[in-house]
């Protein structure tokens, strides 16, 4: 038994599970001395969608973001989380792009790179993996943890061994619905630490009001790292307490050697955060409780309502039990994915249109096609063979890695982004975001204009004198 170790997720999960990645930069600067005293394991600080984020919404150059907070948090390990061969947008990239994306986050001070895929396919880390492998990043590949008849212990345990092979320097339990219970989280973590060597660390949303027993459990099997947030900023569909948890296993084999007084500061500073979002509407009241439907339905808080959105959309709010009944059914003919992005929208919006055509794959989306077709990956289990002839016709499904039908494509988006270009990180926002990334520049370019054109004028204003 050894201490556990804490990883705070405030300034990126948190953030993002709460208040939809809204938090900027202004926001979270001054807390960054007061986290990178405490002592944390690390810092989960970037990636997932905050790189959207910053760009749509923030006007913030994301690779900014990261170098200060580099600078302004010198002490703690930066972790950031990463999907694999999407990278942070929501397509496959080929593996030139991916190599380059993963060296400029390592050389910009990422050292911990978390990275999953919704199907939990290998040949969708591979190339991440090796990447990091190369610029010396922490490599945590993670387990994207789900329910079904296919996803049993065996299966997760043979998966983490398959990822330790690969090269992972830790695993990652990755429960984004906050569907672990504590019980069977015991015996996961058991069957994994049976395996692998490499330490486990487990993310579980408090959605659904498990995650705190879950992760006591899962601690007193044997993992070693453990993910929370600091108080304003938890519970709901974000995470567990840190301070919760520091107390909890304080003078006990597993106590985290975090200081309660330490955390108290960061706590005050969020604190104010938390009353500004709530003041201001960005903070809904509802998302801070247990929501009791994700035990019920299994889907993951968001996917529901998204469900509940596209239904009212079409004028049919009074299918959502259909749709609901629908969903597993879905999941089951493509194979049982995970239900995390991007598998959850085409899963959902799949059941949707199921539902209200009144005929099961009447209406079929290009996703979901894609999908059936192998182009995500490889699915857990095979997907409905019947179903995959009628929707490709004459067309072969996908077997190999799919990023392998991938021509190098780097080159080629570098000379389409090339005026706008300020820094070479500048082509990876573009590959990921084009239209997003092009109105960023387009704008950071006005604004210097803007703030030349004025210092010109005043320089002019004092010439005569
Ligand atoms: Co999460």
């Amino acid at each position: 038994m050894a201490k556990v170790k804490v990883v705070d997720l405030v300034l990126r999960d948190a953030h993002q599970s709460l208040i939809a990645t809204r938090m900027t930069m202004d926001e979270m600067r001054p807390a960054f001395p007061l986290l990178d005293a405490v002592g944390y394991h690390a810092l989960e600080v970037w990636g997932g969608a905050t790189f959207d984020s910053c760009l749509r919404f923030l006007d913030e150059d994301p690779w900014e973001r990261l170098r200060i907070i580099r600078r302004e948090i010198p002490n703690t390990k930066l972790q950031m989380l990463f999907r694999g061969q999407n990278m942070l947008g929501y397509r496959h990239y080929a593996d030139d792009v991916v190599e380059y994306f993963v060296q400029k986050t390592v050389a910009n001070g990422i050292d911990i790179m978390r990275i999953f895929d919704a199907l939990n396919d290998p040949r969708n880390l591979e190339t991440a993996i090796r990447a990091a492998k190369k610029e010396g990043a922490h490599i945590q590949a993670c387990i994207s943890y789900t329910l079904s008849p296919v996803h049993s212990n065996e299966y997760f345990a043979d998966f983490t061994k398959t990822l330790e092979d690969m090269g992972a320097d830790s695993i990652c339990v990755k429960d984004m619905a906050g569907l672990l219970k504590p019980y069977p989280t015991y015996e996961l973590v058991k069957a994994i630490k049976e395996r692998v060597k490499i330490p486990v660390e487990l993310h579980s949303h408090t959605t659904s009001g498990l995650a705190e027993m879950s992760l006591l459990k899962g601690i007193e099997a044997g993992a070693e790292i453990v993910d929370t947030v600091i108080s304003p900023l938890a519970g709901g569909t974000s995470h567990m307490a840190t301070e919760s948890m520091v107390a909890a296993l304080q003078d006990t084999p597993y106590d985290t050697g975090l200081d309660l007084k330490k955390l108290n500061e960061v706590r005050a500073y969020f604190a104010l955060l938390r009353e500004k979002y709530l003041n201001n509407g960005q903070l809904n009241p509802k998302v801070l409780g247990v929501d009791a439907n994700t035990l019920l339905y299994q889907v993951p808080g968001g996917m529901l309502s998204n469900l509940i959105k596209q239904l009212a959309d079409a004028g049919k709010s009074d299918k959502l039990e259909a749709v609901l009944a629908e969903v597993p059914r879905v999941r089951e003919d493509a194979g049982y994915p995970p239900l995390v992005t991007p598998t959850s929208q085409i899963v959902g919006t799949q059941a949707v249109m199921n539902v209200i055509t009144d005929e099961r794959y009447k209406q079929v989306t290009k996703e979901f096609k894609e999908l059936m077709r192998g182009g995500y990956g490889k699915t857990p289990a095979p997907v409905n063979a019947e179903l995959q002839k009628k929707l490709l016709g004459g067309e072969q499904p996908i077997s190999c890695r799919p990023a392998d039908l991938l021509k190098p494509e780097l080159e080629e988006i570098g000379k389409e982004c090339e005026k706008y270009a300020e820094q070479p990180e500048d082509v990876l926002s573009y590959a990921q975001f084009p239209q997003v990334a092009t109105k960023f520049f387009e704008n950071r370019r006005a604004k210097k204009l803007g703030i030349d054109a004025e210092h010109l004028d005043r320089a002019n204003a004092v010439m005569p004198l």
